[in-house]
């Protein structure tokens, strides 16, 4: 493949080439559909370890057929300025945008982590653009749902920590402490007053036009699910914790047939591991997992070919298309990462993912 041949199908993990010929850089990235274009928003990461902290920003490509992508370059860009939040050097994990039409804003979210400070942040980010493309102006980043409790927890889990659970805390995380376990249910409570740690994230709109956020929360320990404002700019303060101590990440979300699917992962870095389909009736719950949605041969199936689900992409114009993509990242040269886009296929109502060398949109007709 170079510049001048044109793509006709899906070849996971191997290089993907955009209009100008460079593989694509858009890593942990979305996928957003607009006036009959697909727009994929992902991390531009830099060669070598360096990549793996935001030098650049986030990276927008523009599609029609999925297969070949034209370089609309920077949506956002990270800051020179030492004091912003998004400062050169941050780190700025998996954005996702969705487009508001009440306030005519397209409105991204991510995962920041301010410069110097390793992934203690645990911050959500937000930008806003009046394009699809950019350029997006970052409006803020902060913890998400202050001051809110979850709305699935029982009423006497609602209160701040108590001096004991608050020492107990501070010994747990002591540097060569015990593993940082929380059986306690503890950390929501603690984050109260100042909002509850964000990382691993995804956004959903749904039918009605509800957008929700999905994070690893409580030291990714447990996922919230955490409905945004109608501006799309802020946590509405309604949300509910699932899987607790279950370390989901990188959540991807798709509807069908009127139930809610979340593929996500294990937690265990840049290193791969096994995948999780999880189902619900209503977005907030409850929530159940129904196991490992990959299917073909041993290893490859337990570190989701070697990779981790970034986002479910919903084929227009199609039922029943829906498009699992993931990263197999390269953290010792970043921009080196690779794209596994691989179809769903619903088995007994479940969707599930196999791997292909190579393949087209025509699968989804069988
Ligand atoms: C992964 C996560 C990535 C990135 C990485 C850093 O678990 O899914 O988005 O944060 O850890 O080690």
């Amino acid at each position: 493949m170079n510049s001048h041949s044109k793509n006709n199908s899906f070849r996971p993990g191997e290089l993907w080439l955009d209009n100008h010929g460079v593989h694509i850089n858009a890593h942990g990235g979305g996928v957003m559909f607009y006036a009959g274009v697909y727009y994929w928003f992902g991390e531009h990461k830099i060669a070598g370890e360096a990549g793996n902290a935001a030098q650049i920003g986030v990276h927008v490509y523009s599609s029609r057929d999925l297969y070949n992508w034209k370089d609309e370059g920077i949506a956002l860009a990270v800051s020179d300025d030492l004091h912003s939040p998004i400062t050169r050097g941050c780190i700025l994990e998996r954005p996702k945008v969705i487009y508001n039409p009440s306030t005519k804003k397209f409105v991204m979210w991510f995962h920041l982590e301010p410069k110097g400070n390793g992934y203690s942040g645990a911050l959500s980010g937000v930008a806003v653009a009046d394009n699809v493309t950019g350029p997006f102006q970052f409006v803020n980043a902060f913890r998400p749902n202050a001051g809110a409790w979850p709305q699935n927890v029982p009423a006497e889990q609602k209160c701040p920590l108590s001096p004991e659970e608050t020492a107990w805390l501070a010994q747990m995380d002591l540097p060569g402490g015990p593993v940082p376990y929380y059986p306690k249910q503890i950390l929501f409570r603690r984050d109260f007053a100042d909002g509850q740690m964000a990382r691993d994230m995804t956004l959903f709109v749904d039918d009605d036009g509800s957008a929700y956020h999905f994070y690893a929360s409580e030291a990714n320990g447990t996922l919230h699910i955490s409905k945004l404002s109608d501006d799309y700019l802020k946590s509405a303060g309604k949300f509910v914790r699932i899987f607790p101590g279950r370390f989901h990440e990188a959540p991807a979300l798709m509807k069908w047939r009127g139930k809610y699917f979340l593929i996500s992962s294990d937690c265990s870095g840049w290193a791969p591991n096994t995948a999780r389909v999880s189902v619900a009736e209503n977005i907030f719950g409850p929530w159940e997992e129904l196991g490992n949605p990959c299917l073909g041969p041993g290893e490859q199936v337990a570190n989701t070919f070697n990779s981790q689900s970034t986002f479910i992409l919903s084929v227009q114009g199609k039922t029943d298309a829906f498009i699992f993509m993931a990263d197999r990242w390269n953290p010792a040269n970043a921009i080196d990462g690779r794209y596994l886009w691989l179809p769903i296929q619903f088995k007994h109502a479940v969707p599930t993912v196999s791997r292909h060398d190579e393949w087209d949109l025509s699968f989804f007709k069988k």
